[in-house]
């Protein structure tokens, strides 16, 4: 961006011309699509493809439409308030864990909390008398996420076995395993993937499988982490009380969370064909990368973008709710997003009600963006109990 001088540049990059985009309009244009002049770029990442199986994510036109449709019912509000009551169980179990004058590091205490609650909630598993179960499913995810961040090339010599092979075998038992619950599980979220239209049996034990692998509890344990960090510098403490009272302020700091820390940096289509993205033509063919966490910053629309400025939801960028791309927009747009905030307004409502916290002086906040937002390293934060 700064070489060109530009929010709108072209690279090669995995040996493809791409034209990159980090301005807000561009991304704006890209997600919305309104000429359906692009399609899903994930497909040719082969090794994610292996990994996922053939998934919504994966499909563009008809097929992406029927397979959205399913999902939508599957995620539609009545369910999503059942699915709240599972929810509710897992976190209150573990963040009432956290003792007065506890040192935690959010990441690691969001990562263990965003994951049972994605393996009691898409896998039905009763945590309490499967812990055993659990830790080896963990195990299993873990193997599998190694596999999409390793170098994808099958290998195994006398049980030597790659990164991305250890994972295509985790992927093997995790889809096992998930189509064991499939037939034994008659509530909750596998009983309504049972009931949806799903064409075969393993389209919907891929889609399962999409939900319970490390993505979903990693980009939830990211966004917490984002919130508690920023609540817990010392200048933003008069923020973090009022948005335990306010209920609309809340909503404005969770806004700015997005905004600030998107958990994916960026997603990609491909141009069926020639495609102007703000002012800039792009041949078919080529690439579109878009860069979420730059669009979002994008100074054109947002006044001191690097901010944490909860307030300006309510000022200066009150029209622009739809203008943060963190989980995307239009027609491919994230079909849990409206779950999530459900989710992290919920834990972020019971933090603030019951403890006050406060960043270990002197650490280095520096984030990392690949493969998921996070701080580089173990951010302490100090959590005191209210009304002891
Ligand atoms: C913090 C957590 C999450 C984030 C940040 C996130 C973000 C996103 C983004 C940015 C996209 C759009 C990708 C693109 O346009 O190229 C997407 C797609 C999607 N998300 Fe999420 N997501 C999250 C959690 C979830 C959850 C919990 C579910 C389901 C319960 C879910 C289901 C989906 C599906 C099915 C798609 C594919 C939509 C399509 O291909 O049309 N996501 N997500």
């Amino acid at each position: 961006m700064r070489i060109c001088n530009s929010r709108v540049f072209q690279l090669r990059a995995l040996n493809k011309p791409h034209a990159f985009v980090a301005s807000n309009q561009g991304v704006k244009e890209i997600l919305e699509d309104k000429e359906d002049m692009l399609e899903m770029g994930y497909k040719d990442f082969g090794y994610m493809y292996s990994l996922y199986g053939d998934l919504v994510i994966f499909n563009s036109d008809d097929e992406a439409l029927r397979l959205r449709n399913i999902l939508h019912k599957v995620f539609r509000p009545e369910e999503v308030a059942r699915y709240m009551g599972e929810v509710e169980i897992v976190s209150s179990r573990l963040l009432n864990s956290i003792e007065d004058k506890d040192v935690v590091i959010p990441y690691k205490l969001f990562k263990v909390l965003t994951t049972e609650m994605c393996l009691q909630l898409f896998l039905g598993l009763e945590l309490e008398n499967a812990k055993e179960q659990a830790a080896s499913i963990t195990e299993l995810t873990i193997a599998h996420w190694h596999g999409l961040i390793s170098i994808p090339v099958n290998f195994n010599w006398y049980g030597y076995k790659s990164d991305y092979t250890k994972a295509m075998v985790a992927k093997n038992r995790l889809l096992s395993i998930v189509n064991k619950r499939l037939t034994e599980e008659t509530n909750g979220f596998l009983n309504v993937i049972r009931e949806a239209e799903f064409k075969s049996k393993a389209e919907m034990a891929n889609h399962v499988l999409l939900f319970v692998s490390a993505l979903v509890p990693k980009a939830l344990a990211s966004l917490m982490t984002s919130f508690c960090i920023e609540l817990a510098k010392p200048q933003n403490r008069e923020k973090r009380l009022r948005a335990a009272q306010d209920d609309r302020y809340l909503e404005n700091v969770l806004q700015e969370v997005k905004r600030l820390w998107p958990p994916f940096l960026g997603g990609r289509r491909l141009a069926k064909e020639e495609v102007i993205i703000d002012g800039y033509k792009v041949p078919a063919g080529h690439y579109v990368g878009f860069l979420t966490r730059a669009a979002n910053c994008d100074p054109k629309i947002f006044p001191e973008p690097e901010k944490f400025l909860p307030e300006r939801w309510d000022t200066c960028n009150q029209l622009d709710r739809e203008r943060v791309w963190t989980f995307g927009s239009g027609p491919r747009m994230c079909v849990g997003h409206k779950f999530i905030h459900k989710i992290i307004k919920l834990l972020a409502k019971h933090l603030l009600q019951s403890y006050e916290w406060e960043l270990v002086p002197n650490q280095d906040l520096t984030y990392k963006w690949l493969p998921v937002s996070r701080p580089k390293n173990d951010v302490q934060v100090v959590f005191t109990k209210i009304g002891l």
